[in-house]
């Protein structure tokens, strides 16, 4: 089927190397000219795992193509996905401009039938939005042709993206159109071939299926981490809560860890978004209200425990930082606890050496040269004449340390640990004062 993406960011790149994987002929169009230069030259901008070898193999064998030029992609594919940008404008809300706008350019183009999918995160009522953008594109210039639209949202995983898209838990289909059903079932079809896991609804259905899913992992994150905070005080141990709970299979053991709050492009922005739908309609969002607020007191629960190990006296102090990215197998630093708590430290006169397996370069460009940062090439270096220890991403490389370098090279061993990696038992036998998220034990 030949097939084009409007957007060659994260969500529309993986789509389209998954759809030419399975046999698709993809078109992907992106105004940005460098952007594509690079991925006709086999260059991937972002880090996913299995992404580049996708990418080059579907390329070079012609299924995967990469242009500014709008006109030919809206000719070259019958189902044309929109995958581009939603930022979030000052207030929250998702910004429609850019997925609008590649409305009005199909529209000006298309010279027979289509179906136009939204990938992007969208809010409820988007799909009829860009269906009329459509149908006024269309009439102004008399074409004698129709678009329909279908609502299909992503589920991709940073860090397992490739593979969340190959194997996806469900295919949501939102639209009530028989012919545009039939389409997007042909295109799936390569992906449901052990098991059908579409699932066909209406398009604001499937729209808002997006948020909740994002909403309701973002709340048992929240839900979490309020526990531990209770655990803590309570003189109880969250692992061992969280054992107990998860261990009722109406709980399930999922997306209950605590850590230093929940990071990322998706959760953050999408609870915000929905937060706004609810206001524009006058529903109080009670509890995504309360997701947020305490998403956002605990990205600052690493600082007040520093705070607490060294008696509030942080100026001057080295503080070795363990992990950047908001999540492992990722360089992506957008909304990452690790910014909250560098920031605090700065504030507070202390100096940070940090490593990060792959966000080294993210972070760089994000604060540039300063005097309080130092890039570490590994973590053994990132310890060198530092008083505390800081893990603010669980990465595999920092499941099992050296626990003796670690006490021989910190000042003050003390370990912080945002992602409880470590068994508190062992670090109080090594004598490292041991800080993590809801166990209060050694505290
Ligand atoms: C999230 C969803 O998991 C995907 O299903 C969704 O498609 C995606 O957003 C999206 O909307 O595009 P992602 O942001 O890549 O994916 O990352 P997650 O693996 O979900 O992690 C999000 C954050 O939650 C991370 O900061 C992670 O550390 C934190 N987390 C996760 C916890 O603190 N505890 C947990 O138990 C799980």
């Amino acid at each position: 089927m030949k097939v084009s993406v409007f957007g060659v960011g994260y969500v529309g790149l993986v789509q389209a190397a998954v759809m030419a994987e399975f046999g698709h002929e993809v078109c992907c169009i992106d105004v940005d000219p460098e952007k594509v230069a690079r991925l006709s030259a086999g260059e991937i901008p972002i880090y996913e795992p299995g992404l580049t070898p996708l990418v080059q193999s579907n390329h070079a064998a012609g299924r995967l193509s990469f242009s500014t030029d709008a006109a030919s992609g809206v000719h070259h594919g019958q189902v044309i996905f929109i995958a581009v940008g939603t930022p979030p404008e000052e207030d929250g809300s998702a910004d429609l401009q850019y997925v609008l706008a590649v409305a009005d350019t199909i529209a000006q183009h298309m010279a027979v039938d289509k179906v136009v999918v939204n990938k992007s995160t969208v809010p409820v009522g988007t799909a009829d939005r860009v269906a009329a953008r459509l149908q006024a594109g269309l009439q102004q210039r008399q074409a004698n042709c129709s678009a329909k639209v279908v609502s299909n949202p992503e589920f991709l995983k940073e860090g397992a993206a490739v593979q969340d898209c190959m194997r996806p838990d469900r295919i949501i289909i939102g639209s009530r159109d028989a012919d545009a059903i039939a389409v997007m079932r042909e295109l799936y079809e390569p992906f449901n071939r052990q098991q059908d896991r579409t699932l066909v609804m209406d398009e604001r259905s499937a729209e808002l299926t997006k948020y909740a899913a994002n909403c309701m992992l973002a709340t048992k994150i929240s839900f979490m981490n309020e526990m531990a905070n209770l655990a803590e005080r309570l003189g109880a141990d969250i692992e061992s809560v969280r054992r107990g709970i998860g261990s009722d299979p109406r709980i399930g053991y999922h997306f209950i860890y605590p850590g230093c709050g929940y990071g990322g492009s998706c959760f953050p922005k999408d609870v915000q978004a929905l937060i706004r739908t609810a206001e524009s309609i006058d529903q109080d969002a009670a509890i995504l209200n309360a997701v947020e607020r305490v998403n956002r007191q605990q990205k600052s629960v690493l600082f007040r425990y520093l705070q607490r190990a060294f008696d509030g006296q942080l100026a001057d102090k080295t503080i070795a930082l363990w992990g950047l990215a908001f999540k492992p197998n990722t360089d992506d630093m957008r909304e990452a606890p690790s910014r909250v708590l560098m920031e605090a430290l700065w504030q507070a006169g202390a100096k940070v050496q940090a490593y990060d397996p792959e966000a080294m370069e993210q972070t760089q460009s994000l604060y540039g040269q300063r005097s309080d940062l130092a890039l570490m090439g590994t973590k053994e270096a990132a310890l060198r004449g530092a008083d505390a220890l800081v893990i603010c991403t669980e990465w595999q490389a920092f499941r099992a340390p050296d626990f003796d370098l670690i006490q021989q090279e910190l000042a003050f061993p003390v370990i912080v640990d945002g992602r409880n990696l470590y068994d508190p038992a062992r670090l109080a036998q090594q004598g490292v004062r041991y800080y993590a998220i809801g166990r209060g034990l050694s505290i």
